[in-house]
């Protein structure tokens, strides 16, 4: 299968993902990295490993319209099978989710449905929840509403900050999102509604 990913930051999950797929672990190619953020490190990650980059600046856009214009045209330029949000921060808008609906991945840092936006594992920290985690979801049209694939769970210590607890399920990201990678590239998720089978 061919593998784009969406990512705005430091990209440490891209790098896990394509990590696996060096491996062997994961059948599939990446064929690009798509982002937003001309200063993200995922480019330099990237770079290091010879995959395509193509940069869509949020910021040289008048409108977020002309912008996602833009991104899906670039997004379509990777002719993936799979989109994987890696650290991809911005809402992305219906024409897109459409497009890539059933073909497309976030990762995010809660068990959702709780704590779903923007600063997670801050969310958990101020609400006292003891156990927390990630989880790995096909995106539909709502913020992190989609879906759910793997969902990977940490404890809450009682020192932990918001920087602790963030570091505990980085690491559980690390592999749910490259699993997640892995049984779709091998045809083995059965969507059934809300329910995600693993076959
Ligand atoms: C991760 O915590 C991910 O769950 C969230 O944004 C962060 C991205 O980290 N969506 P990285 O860019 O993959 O290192």
């Amino acid at each position: 299968k061919r593998i784009a990913f969406l990512a705005s930051g430091r990209g440490s999950n891209f790098q896990a993902v394509i990590d696996a797929i060096a491996a062997g672990t994961i059948p599939g190619i990446c064929v690009g990295l798509v982002t937003d953020n001309p200063g993200a490190y995922a480019i330099e990650r990237a770079k290091s490993a010879g995959i395509p980059v193509t940069v869509v600046d949020y910021a040289r856009f008048p409108a977020k319209a002309a912008y996602e214009e833009a991104l899906l045209s670039a997004m379509r330029a990777c002719r993936a099978d799979l989109f994987v949000l890696a650290g991809y921060m911005r809402i992305l808008g219906f024409g897109i989710v459409r497009e890539f609906s059933g073909r497309m991945m976030n990762i995010h840092p809660a068990l959702l449905p709780a704590f779903s936006g923007l600063h997670a594992q801050r969310q958990a920290i101020e609400y006292g929840v003891k156990v927390a985690g990630c989880t790995v979801h096909l995106v539909d049209e709502g913020m992190d509403t989609g879906p759910i694939v793997v969902q990977r769970c940490v404890p809450v210590l009682p020192d932990d900050d918001e920087t602790t607890l963030a570091d505990r399920i980085l690491a559980e990201e690390h592999e749910a999102l490259p699993l997640a990678v892995k049984l779709f590239c091998e045809g083995r998720l059965e969507a059934d509604g809300r329910r995600v089978r693993v076959r």
